[in-house]
């Protein structure tokens, strides 16, 4: 794995040739992770950050098109539509990125990040795409050692898979006592505000709440 001294000198030297090569994605990663994209034949893929190796660009098994700002087609600008966008951002931008996505993508789109960027996939942030109609539908796992290990390739789609989801709730010092029986009992949904306010438990309920055990 690249020394953290030789990716400091490196990102200072700019696009020094051994710290740009660093942050090129693997082509071997890059041809097995678009087996996870549902491509269809007509379909229109963009790179939205190709990079000067356009490794995903390349790779891509029908129409495409790519933006790379150093070549002076900026992302944002981007004025057209396509079927999926999927590409490796530059990890600054990702939440950018990931949030302008649905205004250009019809199918989905597909970013790869590194672990300190999916503590960016906020469920705030899941519910804003939900409402636009992309669902985070799959999340592979993978290991990079050139770079810092361990990544993550989340796709998003229009298929909703039920076995990721997320809530909107904070979690932080709700006492269990002013939780609705329902939610107590596991059921999938995190109950609504009224549901969950205090104020709206009758007085049974208010009384009859036996004291719970505290979960560690
Ligand atoms: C992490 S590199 C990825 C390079 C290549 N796609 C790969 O995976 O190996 C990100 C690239 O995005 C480009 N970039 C940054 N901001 C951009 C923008 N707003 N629009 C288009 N490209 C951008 C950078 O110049 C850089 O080449």
């Amino acid at each position: 794995m690249m020394a953290r001294k030789e990716y400091v000198a490196g990102k200072a030297a700019g696009k020094q040739e051994g710290y740009t090569s660093t942050h090129f994605t693997p082509e071997t990663a890059v041809i097995d992770l678009l087996k996870l994209i549902p491509f269809e034949s007509g379909d229109v893929a963009l790179d939205p950050s190709a990079g000067v190796n356009k490794v995903w660009f390349n790779n891509f098994p029908c129409q495409k098109e790519y933006c790379e700002i150093e070549e002076g087609t900026n992302f944002f600008e981007y004025a057209g539509k396509c079927d999926w966008i999927v590409g490796n951002p530059p990890f600054t931008d990702f939440v950018k990125y990931l949030m302008h996505s649905p205004s250009i993508a019809n199918k989905g789109f597909a970013y790869l990040i590194g672990h300190s960027r999916i503590n960016q996939v906020t469920p705030r942030r899941l519910s804003i795409l939900e409402s636009q109609g992309f669902y985070l539908s799959k999340l592979h796992v993978l290991t990079i050692k050139k770079w810092f290990g361990r990544y993550y390739f989340l796709v998003f789609s229009r298929s909703k898979n039920e076995g990721i989801g997320y809530y909107t709730e904070n979690y932080s010092d709700e006492p269990l006592r002013r939780r609705t029986p329902h939610a107590l009992d596991g059921r999938d949904s995190a109950p609504s505000q009224a549901e969950s306010s205090p104020e709206v438990l009758s007085p049974l309920q208010a009384v009859s709440s036996p004291a719970l055990p505290q979960v560690m």
